[in-house]
């Protein structure tokens, strides 16, 4: 079974009761569920090292080291922990100057620093960003960041280093960040053993090879064996009949115009008119100052919530009961009658087509589509933490 097909297909075997078990599960050409997990398969960006486990280990102690932060308190898993599937559970993120997890965390007393401005995405299926329809996926212009602003996870892995806000904070300037981190980890010989085997060289930490490592990390966390997988599989009892119904649904209103493909994204900008987050003392304009954001996937939402690009969605009744405000026409005076209006510097004419022509959606869609919403979640998934990263510090940062 295609890739490209995955979602129509499904819906065909309910529609016209026509499935077939899916007879060429052992095909390797084809890109199905199963073939996914294998971390082979996992698009990389060419370089052989990325398949390679040692350098997936290498990554997941940068991952958890705070070293890489300027106060050497904050993690990449400070903000995107297994417990919370590979996200934080707030609203919006809290790199430095904080202590606690998830929504927990807090600024320590006394700290000036205000919330990042945005929601932490999950890393879980990252290795997808980009997938089009047909399960192809170009690594160097996977698009990343909730405005698509970088491409690859390359090039992301070294954001957040830079980032005051997230890792760096006043330990050093941006313009000699990256170089402070090298010469940090060139001092610690358990990492200039790590990274010159991994690599095969001698003084081999460099930026390029933390970024390398960390994204052959990031590839390996994968979650795509859900119900909805085993059922696009054949199984045709996977799913419940409400899952199915609220299935037929998503698709007949229009959620997989944009939430397509095997990611149930289609990786593009839209205008949506999420409103702010008042938390944030100015409004954000998204991708070139248009409030266009990129279509996340609806993967795993059970562990990633709150939603929206600045966590406004506290729960998905509430996130999913935006789009019948946002759409306009529906019951409540155009109002889904939920919490969430409609952003007042977005006009209503701007947003995306596919909102304002969602087909017939009201509020009693709204429990059969997070049934079957909920058919996406996969919760095996790699949580392993390790219990001592080379810096010698706590890992996952000022956690605890
Ligand atoms: C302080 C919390 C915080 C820390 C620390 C942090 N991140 Fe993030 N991460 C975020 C937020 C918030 C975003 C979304 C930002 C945006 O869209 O502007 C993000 C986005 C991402 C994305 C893009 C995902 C997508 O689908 O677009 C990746 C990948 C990522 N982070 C990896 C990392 C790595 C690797 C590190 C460590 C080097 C790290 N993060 C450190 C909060 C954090
Ligand atoms: C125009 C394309 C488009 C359509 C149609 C669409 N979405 Fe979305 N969806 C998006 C974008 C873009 C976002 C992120 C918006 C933001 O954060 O500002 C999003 C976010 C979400 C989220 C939050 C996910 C998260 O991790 O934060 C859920 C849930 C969701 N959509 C469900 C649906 C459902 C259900 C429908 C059908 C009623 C639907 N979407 C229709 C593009 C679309």
């Amino acid at each position: 079974m295609k890739w490209s097909k995955i979602v129509l297909i499904s819906l065909s075997c309910i529609v016209f009761n026509a499935c077939q078990p899916d007879d060429d599960a052992n095909d390797l050409d084809d890109n199905d569920a199963t073939d996914i997990v294998d971390i082979n398969d996992i698009p990389n960006n060419g370089n052989d090292n990325n398949t390679n486990q040692s350098i997936v280990e290498l990554g997941r102690l940068l991952f958890w080291d705070p070293v890489l932060s300027g106060g050497k308190d904050v993690a990449c898993a400070t903000c995107h922990h297994p417990d919370f599937g590979y996200a934080d559970g707030r609203e919006l993120a809290l790199g430095i100057e904080a202590e606690g997890l998830g929504p927990q965390r807090r600024l320590l007393p006394g700290s000036n620093e205000s919330f990042g401005f945005r929601n932490s995405p999950t890393i879980l299926n990252t290795a997808f960003n980009g997938m089009d329809e047909n399960g192809q996926v170009n690594p160097d212009q996977a698009p990343m960041f909730w405005d698509s602003r970088t491409r690859s996870l390359e090039s992301q892995a070294l954001q957040p280093l830079l980032s005051f806000e997230e890792m760096r904070g006043h330990a050093f300037g941006e313009d000699v960040a990256l170089d402070s981190i090298v010469n940090r980890l060139a001092s610690n010989g358990e990492y200039v053993a790590l990274f010159n085997a991994v690599f095969n060289g001698e003084n081999a930490i460099s930026s390029a090879n933390i970024a390398s490592a960390i994204a052959a990390f990031e590839r390996s966390l994968v979650a795509t064996n859900s119900p909805f997988d085993d059922f696009q599989e054949g199984d045709q009892n996977a799913m419940t009949p409400d899952q199915i119904q609220g299935m037929n649904r998503f698709m007949e209103i229009g959620c997989g115009d944009c939430h397509s493909g095997p990611m149930f994204s289609d990786f593009e900008l839209h205008v949506l008119g999420v409103p702010d987050n008042n938390a944030i003392p100015e409004s954000d304009r998204g991708a070139n100052g248009t409030y266009a954001f990129r279509t996340p996937t609806l993967r795993n939402l059970d562990q990633t919530g709150p939603y929206f690009h600045n966590g406004v969605g506290r729960n998905l009744q509430e996130t999913i009961r935006f789009y019948i405000t946002a759409r306009g026409n529906g019951g409540n005076n155009g109002n889904g009658g939920g919490n969430l209006n409609l952003n007042p510097n977005v006009n209503r004419g701007d947003l995306a087509p596919e909102v304002r022509n969602l087909n017939n959606f009201n509020n009693n869609d709204i429990e059969d589509i997070i049934q079957f919403i909920e058919a996406l979640n996969d919760p095996v998934f790699d949580r392993e933490i390790p219990n001592n990263v080379p810096s010698g510090l706590n890992p996952g940062g000022n956690i605890n």
